[in-house]
């Protein structure tokens, strides 16, 4: 297969989750720039918009649909969309996701909180697994890329339900992959830190030269070095590569405390 082939998503239908901003709107569009039909769920339909438009200024195809992941009968509209409008589903992001910040005092957690984010960052992810899966086993080929986090695999304060839901994470890419296989890879990409509105709220520059300093590659992380990790889970170029977290993190860690 040539360089060109292996990455070629043309005739391909993708959802990104999260599509409106960040990491989800750079893999949209990089995911469009292959090839790909591309549905932007976001909680913040004016933002899902912008990155359709983003998308058809490269000529491709984008459906925008206001889908907040927490809610079951959101993602039952997200996928329907998806299957009226393209005819298949090939490729999910699940991307969304949110929380920890150096907030989650152990002291201080209330079950309320827990729950909406394991429902955010984990819970939601499987239930588009599960609702994406029939259409991509018709189409023999399907691709999920779950969005984890550094914090899943190291520890730092105050993040435990952020960090435990991303472990979760991982460990699901690794049973979904096991499940869903031959038709359907998963894997996952664990970002480093990574310039977007959520780093952005909690950057400090004397927490930015802390990270620096732990960072080989010299530079905190762009929405680009994501995208195109994800590319590559979702396109042939990674046709034997299953159950996978890569994380993209500069080579080293960078920590909020
Ligand atoms: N930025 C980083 O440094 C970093 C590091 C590790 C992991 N991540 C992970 O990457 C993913 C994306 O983060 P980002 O930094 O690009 O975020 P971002 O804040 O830049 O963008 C998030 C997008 O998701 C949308 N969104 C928020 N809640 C939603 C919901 N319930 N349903 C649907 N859409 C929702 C927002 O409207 C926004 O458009 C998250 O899962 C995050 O945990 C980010």
């Amino acid at each position: 297969m040539s360089i060109r082939e292996n990455y070629d998503l043309t005739g391909k239908v993708a959802i990104v989750t999260g599509a409106g901003d960040g990491i989800g709107r750079a893999s949209a569009l990089k995911l469009a720039e292959a090839g790909a039909s591309v549905v932007c769920g976001d909680l913040n339909e004016e933002k899902a918009l912008e990155t359709v438009k983003q998308i058809e200024a490269l000529g491709k195809r984008g459906l925008a649909v206001k889908c907040n992941v927490t809610v079951e009968q959101d993602l039952v509209n997200l996928v329907d969309s998806a299957v009226k409008t393209f005819g298949k589903v090939n490729i999910l992001v699940n991307n969304a996701g949110g929380g920890g910040a150096g907030k989650e005092n152990i002291l201080n957690l209330s079950l309320e909180y827990i729950t909406k984010t394991f429902t955010l960052n984990l819970f939601s992810m499987i239930i588009l697994i599960k609702l994406c899966a029939p259409h991509m086993k018709a189409d023999k080929y399907g691709s999920v890329i779950n969005i984890s986090s550094m914090a899943s695999n190291m520890v730092s304060h105050d993040m435990i339900i952020y960090g435990s839901s991303k472990a979760g994470v991982n460990q699901m890419t690794k049973y979904a992959a096991y499940d869903l296989g031959p038709e359907i890879r998963v894997n996952a990409i664990g970002p480093g830190a990574i310039k977007t509105h959520a780093l952005g709220t909690v950057l400090t520059p004397e927490i930015e030269k802390k990270m620096l300093a732990k960072t080989p590659l010299g530079r905190l992380g762009d929405v680009d070095d994501i995208a195109n990790g994800v590319l590559y889970f979702a396109s042939p170029a990674s046709a034997w590569t299953s159950g996978q977290i890569l994380f993209i993190n500069g080579g080293g860690t960078q920590e909020l405390d």
